[in-house]
């Protein structure tokens, strides 16, 4: 199936970013928030981005009035009725993503695809809120959506071939690099990173090495183009915690839970650049 009209729910963080991209690359795009205040937060977010990108001459000045152009906001989920791909960017609940899946069911097309950009939870589990789990499936963008390239196109136990390959097209057409995976936890990059960033946090005790040396040991000795303290302090120590519980509720492998100095840090505050001090002061 062809995608023409993209439905974004929840324009934080993600949901913005995403909208941008789509956007950008020529698709009528509807972002749904669940204020107008937060509508316009969002798109304020959005049109800045795209200043940035006139200003360091990778978009002309018509590019992005007419990028501009092709978004459209609301607060009534119904209005997302025409879309192709809906790609949902809400907070990571369970209960909250069923919920508005269950309901994106009801007000969409029945081929239409429905996404979500959970970085923890399962599609699977999702997909069984609406009647239609083979039109679920996955589309993780990682933060920040504009900038880096990979989308894990998830395939829930569902989903069908033609659902995924079609969010897979629509990810190259966006300029991203997706690739496909399986429906588990953590699927390909966070089941490999969040373990890793939590050993070297535990090597920095364990060989008594600062935080500079630990970043210029991996930069130098393994390619890093970051450090892994540096890349914490980035994430937000606050969110890999999160993230490094929810994986190690699901695989229990103990090396997986945050290491103890992590979750001092988020209770002093040390959340990384967002806080202005974290492995690093900002
Ligand atoms: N931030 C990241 O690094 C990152 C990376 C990849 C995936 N994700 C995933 O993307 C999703 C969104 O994360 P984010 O960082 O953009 O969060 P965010 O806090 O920036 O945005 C959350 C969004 O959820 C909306 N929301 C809150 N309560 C709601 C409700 N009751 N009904 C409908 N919408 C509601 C908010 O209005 C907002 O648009 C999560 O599933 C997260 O796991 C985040």
């Amino acid at each position: 199936m062809e995608i023409r009209r993209v439905g974004v729910v929840g324009l934080g963080t993600m949901g913005a970013g995403i909208a941008q991209i789509s956007v950008q690359s020529g698709f009528d795009t509807v972002g749904r928030e669940v204020s107008d205040e937060l509508a316009e937060r969002g798109h304020a977010t959005i049109e800045r981005y795209l200043a940035r990108g006139v200003e360091k001459g990778r978009l002309s000045e018509t590019d992005r009035d007419a990028a501009v152009g092709r978004m459209t906001l609301t607060t009534d989920l119904a209005d997302l009725a025409d879309c192709d791909l809906v790609i949902e960017a809400v907070l990571e609940e369970l209960d909250l993503k069923r919920e508005l899946f269950a309901e994106l069911d009801r007000i969409t097309r029945p081929d239409a695809i429905l996404a979500t950009n959970t970085s923890a939870l399962s599609v699977s589990d999702i997909a069984e809120a609406t009647d239609r789990p083979e039109r679920v499936v996955g589309m993780h963008f990682f933060n920040p959506a504009p900038v880096l390239p990979l989308v894990e196109i998830v395939r829930g136990r569902e989903s069908s071939d033609d659902a995924v390959d079609a969010a897979y097209r629509w990810a190259e057409q966006a300029g991203k690099q997706p690739v496909r995976c399986n429906d588990t936890p953590g699927f390909i990059v966070n089941r490999i990173l969040i373990p890793l960033l939590n050993d070297c946090v535990r090597v920095l005790d364990e060989a008594e090495v600062t935080p500079e040396e630990m970043d210029k040991a991996m930069t130098n000795g393994a390619g890093w183009p970051l450090g892994p303290c540096a890349l914490i302090d980035l994430i937000g120590v606050d969110v890999h915690v999160h993230a490094s519980e929810a994986l190690h509720g699901k695989l229990g492998e103990k090396r997986i839970a945050p290491p103890d100095r992590l979750v001092r840090m988020q209770q002093d505050g040390a959340l990384g650049r967002k806080s202005g001090r974290g492995f690093y002061d900002y």
